[in-house]
């Protein structure tokens, strides 16, 4: 039996907020994680500050507002191509008091092999064709001991990303949301 999970640690407010958020990716296509895929991110981040954190996909910054609140102190960088999600997303990282939050605008494997930082976390959710690509950009950039986690395993046909994700890495898919692959380094 699956066991009843805690309720997230967050504030009425900030939960109304993340709601309304929820609601307005839906009108308006913003291609948002689902909450349980959120859920899981933040209870996963949640207590291993200081941390770098590198998101590849921020759209208008739903997945980073959960993840800057798991880990206040950690930075964390993400890369958006689309500069009216990125002005979206400044919104709501301020609404959220969020600091510690950098968005690189442009394409995200130029950024990457442009990128002179390591990471100890990532989560990848751009374009799917190109998460292999990916995959390869952040070899020499991850930190020891860190975690990939990629979005859309099941809702898309990504196998080569899998494939390639289980033989580099201790990698399992889980049945979370749209499907993530969770990679540790
Ligand atoms: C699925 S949405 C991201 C959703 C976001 N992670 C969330 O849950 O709130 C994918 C985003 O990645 C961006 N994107 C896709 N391919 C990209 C690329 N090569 N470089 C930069 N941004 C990219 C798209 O513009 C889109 O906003």
């Amino acid at each position: 039996m699956k066991q009843e999970e805690q309720p997230v640690p967050l504030s009425q407010d900030t939960l109304k907020f993340l709601n309304e958020l929820e609601g307005y990716g839906i009108s308006n296509y913003m291609f948002n994680i689902p909450r349980e895929t959120a859920e899981f991110l933040f209870r996963l981040l949640r207590g291993r500050d200081p941390y770098r954190i590198l998101e590849i996909g921020t759209s208008n910054g739903y997945s980073t507002c959960w993840m800057g609140l798991a880990c206040s102190d950690a930075k964390i960088t993400t890369i958006e191509k689309d500069s009216k999600k990125i002005k979206l997303a400044q919104e709501n990282f301020k609404k959220l008091k969020l600091k510690n939050i950098e968005i690189l605008e442009g394409d995200a494997l130029d950024i990457l092999h442009r990128l002179k930082e390591k990471f100890d976390f990532v989560f990848i959710d751009g374009t799917k064709n190109e998460y292999v690509e990916y995959l390869k950009a952040l070899n020499k950039k991850l930190n020891k001991n860190a975690i990939i986690v990629a979005d859309n395993i099941h809702s898309h046909n990504i196998t080569d990303y899998v494939e390639m994700a289980k033989a580099r890495y201790n990698s399992k898919t889980l049945d979370i949301g749209t499907g993530l692959e969770v990679s540790y380094v």
